[in-house]
């Protein structure tokens, strides 16, 4: 496995670029599935997950390229209507391919998702709306049996803000004939380019950007062309990177309209910003003030920047409170932060930051995702030598981290394990 060695306490400048959205292509992904033919998606980034989703779809039939950016996805010969447990346990997004399956076969057997290093995440939602439109479920030795040889339209409401239900729902509904209507739909940037994608593919789906959405059922799909929206995860990262090492570094090809909550929040703390169309610079500050945060859906503050917003407050003038409540055990970076020096007590979902004058290097282990990002976020601050291992985290979702940071200054190792 995979270590970095961060040699901390540089100043980056600079701009970095921004890669394509990976919560966006893996639902767009499984979209393609909808349609004979060849679709095609640019700006696609490298990333673990990413290949992972490429081979779930080659499992069920389709026929995937991916050269530069540039994804191909042809699923005119696929038919194989299962997510393996072997694919599904290593990325849960797998989940994505049930809607379009039972919208184009009628059957789906996917291997139940578990719990991961987030917490518990449970997809009952997803399994609810799929009843609603018709399917019979079943769970049998740890797969979801779906079925659904007719499907029609429907009523759904959900009782809790889902991205993955949303979208799995959309993916179902738009071959569904007759009118679907969801009720209390995710807003997320992500959710909104999927509906781009599936209009493309001639889907009727109204209400993009609010809470209820319409479907109207079609007979028939055909595959589209569509270049992927930037990854406000990504961007909001590399801003914090430019605010905890105090340096103005210009993050490029990005929608800063995607990150507003982070950058007020970030205005509060001291910080300011130039903001472009596409772009946005980090206006550095000397002192970092304490700001709380409450992690809710779009459009307030992401739970995929929780972790790293949490960084940046280590080092505030004062106490900060970070409450999560997407995923209320996501707090499996705090042990490793006060590895780091910092001051941070855990109390359920809430963790209080006492913020330090500074973070000193030791050694540490990535745990997911969005906290390996956090530890490379501290890694950059601290004063002396981090070592992060186990950082194959962090290539599920990062492109080239380590080389985009040091364009910009850093001083980050990878060492092949
Ligand atoms: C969530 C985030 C998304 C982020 C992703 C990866 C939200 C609303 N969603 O999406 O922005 O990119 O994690 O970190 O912030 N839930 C149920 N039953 C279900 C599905 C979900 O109870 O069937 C609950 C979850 O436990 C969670 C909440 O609903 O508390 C939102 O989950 P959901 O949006 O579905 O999760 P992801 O799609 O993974």
């Amino acid at each position: 496995m995979d270590k970095f060695i961060i040699n901390g306490g540089k100043k980056l400048s600079g701009i970095v670029e921004i890669s394509g959205a990976k919560n966006a292509i893996l639902p767009i992904m499984a979209a393609a599935l909808l349609a004979k033919g060849k679709s095609v998606l640019h700006n696609v980034p490298h990333l673990i997950d990413i290949k992972m989703m490429a081979h779930v779809m080659r499992v069920i039939g389709a026929r995937i390229d991916f050269e530069g950016d540039t994804m191909e996805i042809d699923a005119t010969h696929a038919s194989y209507c299962e997510a393996p447990y072997e694919l599904v346990s290593k990325m849960r997004a797998s989940i994505y391919v049930m809607g379009p399956l039972l919208a184009r076969f009628g059957s789906a057997r996917v291997s139940f998702p578990g719990g991961c290093a987030i917490g518990t995440r449970p997809v009952d939602l997803h399994l609810k709306a799929m009843e609603a439109l018709g399917a019979n479920i079943e769970i049998e030795h740890g797969y979801i049996l779906a079925n659904a040889p007719k499907m029609h339209g429907s009523e759904i409401h959900f009782e809790k803000v889902s991205v993955g239900a949303t979208a799995n729902t959309l993916m179902a509904a738009v071959l569904t004939k007759g009118e679907t209507n969801i009720f209390n739909a995710a807003i997320e940037p992500e959710i909104g380019s999927l509906i781009d994608f599936l209009n493309l593919m001639g889907a009727k789906i109204d209400g993009k950007d609010t809470t209820h959405l319409k479907i109207i059922g079609v007979n028939k799909l055909k595959p589209a062309e569509m270049t992927m929206i930037p990854d406000r995860i990504e961007a909001g990262t590399f801003v914090i990177a430019g605010a905890i090492t105090n340096s103005p570094i210009t993050v490029s090809n990005c929608q800063p309209a995607h990150i507003g909550i982070l950058l007020d929040k970030m205005k509060v703390a001291g910080f300011d910003f130039e903001i472009g169309e596409n772009s946005l610079k980090v206006i550095p500050s000397e002192t970092i003030n304490p700001v709380n945060i409450q992690t809710q859906p779009y459009p307030l503050f992401p739970t995929d920047l929780q972790a790293q917003f949490l960084a940046l407050m280590t080092l505030a003038n004062g106490t900060s409170i970070i409450e999560e409540t997407i995923f209320p055990d996501r707090f499996m970076h705090v042990s490793e932060l006060n590895r780091l020096d910092a001051n941070i007590v855990l109390n359920k979902n809430i963790a209080t930051v006492n913020g330090v004058k500074s973070l000193s290097g030791a050694e540490v282990m990535a745990t997911d995702l969005r906290a390996s990002a956090t530890l490379v976020l501290a890694g950059l601050a601290a004063q002396g030598q981090t070592t992060i291992s186990r950082i194959y985290h962090i290539d599920r979702g990062y492109e080239r981290i380590e080389e985009k940071l040091n364009n910009l200054g850093a001083d980050i190792k990878r060492v092949k394990g």
